[in-house]
């Protein structure tokens, strides 16, 4: 059975001492639930590896407590230390160069130069962080290929008996991983997409970025190893940009559903209520990033023949949301 604990101090204590004694842990952040190991530890950090059965070339994010503390295994020139000393705690990776003699293991930075570095605004991780005093290395907690989990019941869901202790932090706040900003370049460039984007890193530190992952991928150059296309995927095919649903379909809505039809007669809002979810009522893009994850598991059901999903607007998170989407339609 799984040990799920409440989010108090003593729980943190414990997931602290499992953490130091080269267990895993699953932890709560504001983007997605993390299955952490001692970033140190590389026996620690393989059981990851095992867990989720993850291509060993995939390297994790290592999270910290401060700059400071991630500046042991990092290097951080004047804009790395600019743009996080503004953006974090908070949904926003960046890859930096690897410190010489690094207390990290290579199973983390899967033999790269560079290190994939955050510090997560969830309390819960926080506090973990400071009561262990380590780095923890820390992927979704998902087997590898599946959405990722934004509740605890997805985790259990995912990793079933072998779900390691785990501390409960309620659904996550942004629902979708972390951005993930490359910095060890001259040229920034966003290599995963998310809550953090290009415009406002522009606004708020005027450092220009580009976007790299679709481009790399269809290039065939995987810059990100995680970034490979089919990674998020429902066990049933989903059908982007639908202006209709067919009769057999799931409909994954976002908006109004006034206008949505059923083929071949009826609306979609007339369906029975298990058939549809809606992203956001409203229209509000960061509310359906908060659900899309949760909303694809509770979809993927064997009585639908696929997911269809309506359009998205392709501005602010909504490029993360469609990143993501694009990834669960290419994943079968
Ligand atoms: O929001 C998040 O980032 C969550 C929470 C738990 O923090 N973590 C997460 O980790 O999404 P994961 O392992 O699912 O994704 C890490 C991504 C992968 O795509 C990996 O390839 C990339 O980070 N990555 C790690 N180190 C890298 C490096 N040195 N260079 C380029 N990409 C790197
Ligand atoms: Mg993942």
């Amino acid at each position: 059975m799984t040990n799920l604990l409440p989010p108090t101090a003593s729980s943190i204590h414990r997931a602290a001492q499992e953490l130091r004694e080269g267990r895993l842990v699953v932890l709560p952040t504001e983007t997605v639930y993390g299955l952490g190991a001692d970033a140190s530890n590389s026996e620690a950090v393989a059981k990851i590896y095992t867990l989720k059965s993850r291509p060993q070339f995939n390297p994790l994010i290592v999270h910290g407590a401060s700059i400071s503390d991630l500046e042991k295994i990092a290097m951080f020139d004047d804009r790395a230390h600019e743009i996080a000393h503004h953006f974090w705690p908070g949904p926003l990776t960046l890859i930096l160069p690897l410190r010489d003699q690094a207390p990290v293991s290579d199973l983390v930075t899967a033999g790269l130069k560079t290190v994939a570095v955050r510090m997560p605004a969830h309390e819960v991780f926080q506090s973990v962080l400071k009561d262990s005093g380590l780095l923890i290395a820390a992927p979704s907690a998902n087997r590898s290929g599946e959405v990722s989990p934004t509740a605890p019941h997805h985790v259990i869901d995912s990793l079933g008996s072998e779900c390691p202790m785990m501390i409960a932090g309620g659904q996550c706040r942004v629902g979708l991983e972390s951005t993930i900003l490359d910095l060890s370049e001259a040229d920034a460039k966003i290599l995963r997409t998310g809550a953090i984007t290009a415009d406002e890193i522009y606004e708020k530190i005027g450092v220009h970025v580009s976007y790299a992952t679709i481009p790399d991928e269809i290039t065939g150059k995987v810059t990100s190893p995680g970034q490979l296309l089919k990674h998020y995927a429902p066990s049933i095919p989903v059908r982007l940009n639908a202006v209709d649903v067919e009769p057999d379909e799931a409909l994954l809505a976002f908006g109004s559903l006034k206008f949505m039809g059923v083929r071949g007669g009826g609306f979609a809002k007339d369906l029975p209520r298990d058939q549809w979810m809606n992203l956001s009522d409203q229209g509000d893009l960061t509310e359906a990033a908060t659900h899309l994850f949760a909303y694809l598991r509770a979809l993927d059901q064997p009585q639908f023949r696929a997911i269809a999903v309506m359009n998205i607007p392709n501005q602010g998170i909504g490029l993360a949301i469609n990143d993501r989407l694009a990834r669960a339609a290419a994943g079968r």
